[in-house]
């Protein structure tokens, strides 16, 4: 367990640990109302293990070799992360990519990566004193904070816009958080927790805003470069909304390379919805910064965000890893959920399917070689939105409870 700075990712600034700090407090005076948040802190651990940890991934451990908590009781007694990373030999061939692999983020206890995030939100709420933690969610950071506050026995107060899919809603209210459900947009929800964060004394675990978002995700690219270790990936296809998961990732491959555990930094391709592609334009534009989406809008309820968040270190992330960016279709997300689970066992989200949809077209473009390395990043489950699912399968007639009507059924 190292100490650690905070780095800003437009000035580079660097602040000591400061439980008040959020963002850079130069760069903040440029924060534009509902625009990408300025100012976005990086941590930086002053020293990284030199080899991987015995413990598994998962273990407190492991991450404490990683990341910058300093009180291990403080992390929540909850198996989050340590998710398989699947060799896929069913898509391997049905896509003719003899490479490919599948990082089964379906699998952490709220269903979805954010998990990453809130174990280490909530230590460092702990750490700091705080009784109460709050965010603005499209439904899953919102659900891995209840979930996790859950665990650790503190408050979650989430923001959620008031057509979060039900399921979603429903897992929240289960765990115990206090739901705040916003008639408005996912843009509309971030900023009111900021508002209620500052006024009322709580957290703010508002993804991008607090740097121990970005830190907690990383724990993804720490577990594919171990699994796959010696050989890093090539390519990693990551579904993006605010950005964060995607800057996280980087962060975990950015970490291992100086301290010796990974040869080369993958390249890292966003997927966006077509409907909500401000960073994918952005990438596009060759610009620094996004012009927000008025009426974003997609079936990936989870990658639909008009003003993406952190939108500005993504983009320096996606460049730097020589990576690319990719706008799918609401089709193409949602033809990608069955052939996704048809193929690997795994039902996703159609945020987490986007990663599928997106390697098609990027295939296409030439982003991704047939032979190199590829890790799709499959974020949520598909339990999270059945009905999204449901438009992609046709439910069989009812038969009466008779074998004959069974042979009927099969031609038989
Ligand atoms: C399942 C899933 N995938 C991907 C994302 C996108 O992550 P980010 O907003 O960090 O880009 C989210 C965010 O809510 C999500 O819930
Ligand atoms: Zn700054």
């Amino acid at each position: 367990m190292s100490g650690f700075r905070l780095r800003c990712c437009e000035c580079g600034r660097e602040y000591a640990e400061n439980p008040e700090l959020l963002v850079c407090e130069a760069c903040a005076t440029l924060q534009t109302p509902g625009g990408p948040t300025r100012g976005v802190l990086e941590i930086r651990l002053d020293e990284l293990p030199g080899e991987w940890p015995k413990a598994r991934p998962s273990d407190t451990d492991f991450l404490a070799a990683f990341l910058p908590f300093s009180d291990p009781s403080a992390v929540a007694p909850l198996d989050v992360g340590g998710t398989p990373l699947l060799p896929a030999p069913g898509l391997r061939e049905a896509l003719d990519l003899p490479r490919l692999w599948v990082k089964d983020d379906t699998r952490n206890p709220s269903g979805s990566t954010k998990d990453r995030a809130s174990l280490l939100v909530v230590a460092k709420a702990r750490e700091y004193g705080y009784d109460t933690v709050a965010t603005a969610s499209t439904g899953n950071a919102a659900a891995a904070l209840a979930a996790v506050g859950a665990a650790a026995g503190i408050r979650a107060v989430v923001f959620v816009p008031a057509s979060a899919p039900e399921a979603k809603l429903v897992q929240l209210l289960c765990y115990g958080a206090d739901v705040v459900r916003v008639k408005g947009s996912y843009d509309d929800a971030f900023d009111l927790c900021l508002e209620a964060c500052d006024a009322f004394g709580w957290y703010n675990r508002n993804t991008g805003l607090n740097p121990f978002t970005i830190e907690g995700k990383k724990t993804a690219a720490l577990e594919i470069a171990a699994a796959m270790s010696p050989e890093p990936p090539d390519v990693v296809l990551v579904p993006t909304g605010d950005g964060v998961i995607l800057a996280g990732v980087a962060k975990g491959f950015e970490d291992l390379v100086p301290a010796g555990l990974l040869a080369r930094m993958p390249r890292l391709v966003a997927v966006q919805p077509e409907g909500s592609a401000a960073i994918v334009t952005a990438y596009l534009e060759g610009a620094k910064s996004v012009t927000p989406v008025p009426d974003a809008t997609s079936v990936a309820d989870s990658l639909t965000v008009g003003t993406p968040r952190n939108a500005i270190l993504c983009l320096q992330r996606i460049r730097e890893s020589n990576g690319g960016a990719v706008a799918v279709s609401d089709h193409d997300i949602l033809d990608a959920i069955p052939f996704l689970a048809r193929h690997t066992g795994v039902f996703a989200e159609p945020a987490g399917a986007a990663a599928l949809a997106g390697l098609r077209q990027a295939l296409e473009k030439g982003l991704v070689e047939r032979d190199e390395r590829i890790v799709l990043l499959i974020t949520g489950t598909g339990l999270k939105d059945v009905q999204a699912a449901s438009r992609t399968v046709e439910r069989p007639e009812a038969v009466p409870p008779e074998l004959e009507a069974v042979a009927q059924r099969f031609g038989l």
